[in-house]
Formats: structure tokens, sequence, C-alpha cells
């Protein structure tokens, strides 16, 4: 394939299947009721909020993605709703929380099915597409600007810290030395050729842990996870719950200590809901995922 021919695709060739994780365990978790308002704060390919929508004829949602085409495929498969769904295209990091207003806030983190299937996007190193990554295509850093522009020791630090990927030193040497990288299997592939045999054969592609972080980094994913994770509390109305899936251990910490340590919210897992091997079976993006909800309760001050 030519770089240069690689085209975002037209909402009406958007394919946009995405099997929502944890289906019953986010509809419980977030306690739905009848006439509540929901925030979906990452409606994706609309998979959770079409089962909120589903549990009673009156519940509302309000639906924020950052990304245009997953906005634009959720209000066409959400259209029977008619306006019990209104989209907002923003991150959820940068939009304006209405104070005690929403029954439930969820967050499915990360990006979506259709991202990882779309190779236009850039987030996989299965076809060869430009590095891009980026979750909001208005956004102007791509995952090329990253690797073609950072220093050695900033990438270092990013593969370490984001991907906890061991070998930083030795695939950013060899990234720098072969640098500009137009495309993820010139990358993927230079990657492959810095790592020891062993690692080349291993359980995943030597290039999954540099991908994962670049992705985080282009998105700048836990920044904008803290900023949710100060704001969304605020919005829930009294008793209202806040419901996280994250997908790797870096979110999932930082959504533990904060549910934790906040002044206004209960946890209700101590421990995180994980899926049964039979959702792994049907769903293989599930069996990463990690949900944790609180609750919010009034501090004695209030
Ligand atoms: C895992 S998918 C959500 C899937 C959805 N729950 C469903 O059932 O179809 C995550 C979605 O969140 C969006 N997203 C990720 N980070 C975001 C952010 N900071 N602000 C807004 N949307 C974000 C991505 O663009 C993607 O469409």
């Amino acid at each position: 394939m030519n770089p240069d021919s690689l085209k975002s695709l037209s909402p009406e060739e958007l394919i946009f299947s995405h099997t929502p994780v944890l289906p019953q365990e986010v509809i419980s978790g977030l306690a739905v009721r009848a006439g509540g308002h929901y925030l979906d704060a990452t409606v994706g390919g609309g998979g959770h909020t079409r089962l909120i929508l589903e549990t009673a004829p009156d519940v509302k949602v309000t639906a924020l993605d950052q990304d245009e085409d997953a906005l634009a495929a959720a209000q066409k498969e959400l259209a029977q709703f008619g306006d019990r769904v209104k989209f907002i295209h923003t991150n959820f990091a940068a939009f304006n929380y209405p104070p005690d207003s929403y029954d439930g806030i969820l967050a499915d983190l990360g990006v979506s099915s259709h991202h990882l299937d779309t190779p236009e996007r850039g987030f996989s190193f299965r076809k060869e597409a430009n590095l891009d990554m980026r979750m909001n295509q208005k956004q102007s850093l791509t995952a090329a600007d990253v690797i073609n522009h950072w220093s050695e020791a900033d990438l270092v630090d990013i593969f370490f810290k984001y991907g906890e990927e061991r070998l930083s030193r030795r695939i950013v040497r060899r990234i720098v030395e072969k640098r500009p990288f137009k495309t993820t299997t010139q990358l993927a592939d230079t990657i492959a050729s810095a790592v020891p045999a062993k690692y080349r054969h291993g359980r995943i592609h030597p290039a999954t842990r540099v991908f994962q972080a670049l992705r985080i980094a282009v998105n700048d994913e836990l920044k904008v996870l803290e900023t949710f994770l100060a704001k969304a509390p605020l919005a829930l109305a009294p008793n209202g719950r806040l419901v996280i899936i994250s997908f790797h251990s870096l979110e999932d910490r930082l959504v533990k200590h904060s549910l934790r340590d906040s002044p206004i919210l209960q946890v209700v897992t101590k421990k995180p809901i994980i899926a049964t091997e039979e959702e792994i079976i049907q769903n293989s993006r599930s069996r990463s995922a990690k949900l944790r909800i609180a609750q919010k309760v009034m501090s004695a001050e209030c």
C-alpha cells in the first residue's frame, strides 16, 4: 500500500463494530434507573450507550467522544433514540461538566476496535499505514512527529514509562539511527530488528509495548484521565455512580487511587471487576478490562 494514498474513510463507509465490554456489569454498576440522565464520556461505537438507553424509555444520555468518526457512527447507530441522546465532540478532559447533574458517568477508556481495525488510523503495526495514532484527527501532533522529532532521552522515557519496555534504550538507539519513519510497519520492523531473537519470537510482537507508549504519548492519555478524574465526581448527582473501565495498569492505578482518595466518593468495588472466561472467548478485548465503581456521597460539611 502506498502510504501517500492513505485517506480517512467517509462516515458512510464506516463500519463501527465495537462489542461493549462487561455490558451487564456496566449497567448494574451505573445503577441505571427510569428517568435518569447519564454521561457516556467515551461513546465510541455506542454499544454501552445503547444498553443504557434500552433500560427504560425515559432514560437520557449525553455522549462525548473526541473522535469525529466515532461520533458520526454512534449518531447513526443510535438514531432511533432521537433527542434522548445528545452528542458532543470533545475530549472528556475539556468538557464543561455541569455540577451535581448526572445519575451516572461512564468512561470506557482507550481506543475502540474501529481504531485498531482501520489501518489508516495508524494504531496497528499489522498493516502498513502512516504513523498517525491521533484519536482526535483535528489535533496536530501525530506519532510520526513523536518518533521523528522527540529527543532520544524523551523517547526512552515514554517507552519505559508508558510501555513498561525494558529494552527502551536499545530500541530507541536503533530508531534514532534509522529515522525518519513514515509508516507503522517500517517502525515495527526496526523495533523487531533491535531486540534479541528470543524477544522477537515471544508471546507478543516486540513492537507492542512501544506502540502502546506512542499512543499514550500522542493522545496524552494519562494527563486527560487525571483531569477527568478530578472533574467528573463533581458532576455526579448525590448517590450518582462513576464507572470506569481501563485496559492497562497505568490507567488502572490512577483510577484506583483517585476513587479511593476522593472526599466525595465511596468506592463500591474494593477489587476491580474483570471479564468472565466466557466473555473473553466471545470478545478478546475484554481480556485486559478492569472495571471500578464509586458512588457520590455527601461529606459531613456539605
Ligand atoms: C473503548 S472505546 C468506547 C466504546 C464504547 N463504550 C462502546 O460500547 O462502543 C473508547 C472511545 O473513547 C474515545 N476516547 C478516548 N479518550 C477520549 C477522551 N480523552 N475524550 C473523549 N473521547 C475519548 C475514543 O475515541 C473511542 O471512540
